[in-house]
């Protein structure tokens, strides 16, 4: 198909794409020598029946270099041929400097300005795609856009409400006008701050600074849910954004070919599905197997879709993610 403009110009969208799992596969029933839980109430509730979880001795820009060179190859890029970096993750290599600068000297870039999208949760990605599309228009810049999570090393492994839901993974895109472009067609996002309590990664910061008695009570690692408010926030807030984004677009739920949510939880990506009148079919999910990655979510699921043959040239493909915040965000693709 040919997608240039009226200027004869490619359009602006994802020109490569890839994704590192770390190698460890951990099953529900390895939860179950942690804490009290059992693989019955964890596909139950959740659907999630395998993650992955980090090696040792890798951190989390281990994990975005490596999805980043995956995506540099997928479009036949080289380092070189990048302008800018954003890395979206809640889970970072240290407090600061970003994460970015960490992949930014090992990936061999340059000089490039690079940044970290951090504390915008799952929804990291997707706003982070919305940003690079913006920085192409603006200034014709070829964007490298990272979402990664090493969140099981953050994590408290003692507290079985939110321990067993998540798992660690990086997904990139290169993003920026070419031929063959996986076109952004539309974006949206939105923010409740107002929400910002019922879900959060306290693990330090000038509120609760880490000090030896939080330590010892294990506060240190401080994953904070209100599992039900989470869940019905996250139903709305993706199906929403979701119209939100067709309608920005011109087009109507019907015209999407395939939507890859964000992967949080087997029940909440089948309500959402319910909520827009989509059969089975039309709803990515591979959340069984990788559990709740944050922001790498997306970019693996979307990856994946790609990759098991999902997708067809001409396809409509939506994005939809929520995360804490509250935020949400939704892109509309063209394959
Ligand atoms: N194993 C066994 N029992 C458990 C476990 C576990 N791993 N975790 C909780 N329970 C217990 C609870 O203690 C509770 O017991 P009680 O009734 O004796 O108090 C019981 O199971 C039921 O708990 P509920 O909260 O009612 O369970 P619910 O059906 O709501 O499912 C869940 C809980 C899975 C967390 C659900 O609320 C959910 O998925 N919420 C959204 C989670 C989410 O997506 N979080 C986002 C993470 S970050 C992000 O994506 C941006």
């Amino acid at each position: 198909m040919d997608t240039q403009d009226a200027r004869g110009r490619h359009p602006i969208g994802l020109l490569g794409l890839g994704v590192y799992l770390p190698e460890r596969v951990m099953t529900n029933d390895e939860w179950s020598e942690h804490v009290d839980t059992s693989d019955e109430w964890i596909v139950a509730r959740t659907g999630i029946r395998t993650r992955r979880i980090a090696g040792d001795e890798e951190s989390t820009a281990d994990l975005a270099l490596a999805a980043a060179r995956a995506a540099l190859a997928d479009g036949a890029f080289e380092p070189a041929d990048i302008d800018e970096i954003v890395l979206a993750t809640d889970t970072p290599e240290v407090f600061a400097p970003d994460t970015a600068a960490y992949v930014q000297a090992r990936l061999g870039v340059g000089n490039i300005p690079c940044y970290d999208l951090a504390g915008s949760g799952c929804a990291g990605f997707v706003l982070a795609l919305d940003i690079a599309r913006s920085r192409a228009l603006a200034n014709g810049r070829r964007m490298l856009v990272i979402g990664v999570e090493l969140i099981t090393r953050l994590m408290n492994w003692k507290d079985r409400n939110t321990c067993v839901l998540f798992g660690d993974a990086a997904g990139a895109a290169v993003v920026g006008r070419g031929p063959g472009a996986v076109e952004i067609l539309a974006a949206t996002a939105g923010t409740d701050g107002t929400k910002s309590d019922i879900l959060g990664l306290e693990t330090g910061g000038t509120r609760q600074p880490v000090t030896m008695e939080r330590v010892r009570q294990g506060l240190h690692k401080n994953l904070v849910m209100d599992g039900r408010e989470v869940f019905r926030q996250a139903v709305h807030r993706m199906s929403a954004a979701s119209l939100e984004v067709v309608s920005t677009a011109g087009v109507s739920m019907d015209d999407v070919a395939l939507v890859v949510p964000h992967q949080a939880n087997l029940r909440i990506l089948n309500a959402v599905a319910a909520r827009l009148g989509l059969s089975d079919e039309r709803v990515f999910i591979n959340v069984q197997k990788y559990g709740n990655t944050g922001s790498a979510s997306v970019p693996v699921a979307l990856w994946e879709a790609r990759d098991v043959g999902l997708i067809k040239p001409g396809d409509l493909v939506l994005l939809t993610a929520f995360g804490a915040g509250f935020h949400w965000a939704a892109v509309l693709l063209r394959f």
